[in-house]
């Protein structure tokens, strides 16, 4: 039996630090200009790796996740602004479903589909989106945040009880900073709960590849005029956080 690799990608150092400090036995890599830890968390081998921002880095960083480090899965774990007016800031959207927002060759092809793959949306594996889901509803249920997040910094991004959503994720070379975006957007692809920049690039490799994978996405702002200063803070202060709590509970 092939042996199980997990790869966790997040884009920034903000998103992924705190899941390289988890890591047991840990090696490092340079290959790229991106450095790949790997080791063990809860005993199961895992590479860890921050992309940087954008589709092409995220491609390349797990297409060397495949082809270098052999990986058999892989969950994306980060950021993503809400478009969807059911969501909140520290919510956690599990992107059931993921699309390239700014591919479009149309005529030659539809809006959105991938030219030469006949496929505009690409989804999450079922067991992965399966693990993921109960992961995050137990560090809800138990109210994790509240022990290893302040109360003050709780307060400042109005985190009281965040839920869980599962859906459409759009992603694109583009920061979302006002509501003529998010119009735009909603009306193209009205389904979409939130964007970010690296998601449906990572999910085309793994299809690609034929590597089973989940995406999951805190959100960091409301993808409007004040994103901008609400990523920065929740850059900062929450997102590793998120991601080690969610990284440590799905990897058991
Ligand atoms: N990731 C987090 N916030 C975002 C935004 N507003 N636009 C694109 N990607 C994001």
């Amino acid at each position: 039996m092939t042996q199980r690799i997990i790869g966790i990608m997040g884009a920034l150092p903000e998103e992924i630090t705190g899941v390289i400090e988890l890591l047991k036995d840990k090696e490092e890599y340079r290959i790229g200009k991106r450095t790949y830890y790997k080791g063990t968390i809860n005993d199961q081998q895992v590479v860890v790796v921050y992309s940087r921002i954008g589709k092409v880095a995220a491609s390349a960083t797990v297409s060397t996740l495949i082809l270098k480090f052999n990986i058999t899965e892989l969950i994306f774990t980060g950021v993503a602004g809400g478009i969807s007016n059911h969501l909140k800031i520290g919510d956690i959207v599990i992107g059931s479903e993921l699309v390239q927002h700014d591919m479009d060759a149309y005529p030659l092809f539809p809006t959105f589909e991938i030219p030469l793959i006949g496929k505009s949306h690409f989804k999450s594996a079922n067991d992965l989106i399966q693990q993921a889901n109960e992961s995050i509803q137990h560090i809800f249920d138990q109210n994790y945040l509240h022990h290893v997040i302040s109360s003050d910094d709780l307060e400042q991004f109005h985190i009281h009880q965040p839920s869980l959503h599962i859906g459409l994720i759009a992603s694109g070379d583009q920061f979302f900073r006002d509501q003529t975006q998010k119009d735009h957007l909603l009306e193209l692809l009205p389904e979409t709960l939130c964007v970010e920049m690296e998601g449906a690039a990572v999910a085309q490799v793994c299809y690609e590849f034929g590597i089973p994978f989940v995406i999951i996405r805190t959100i960091s702002d409301e993808a409007d005029q004040h994103s901008t200063i609400d990523f920065t803070r929740f850059t900062e202060k929450i997102s590793n956080i998120y991601s080690i709590e969610i990284i440590k509970h799905i990897i058991k």
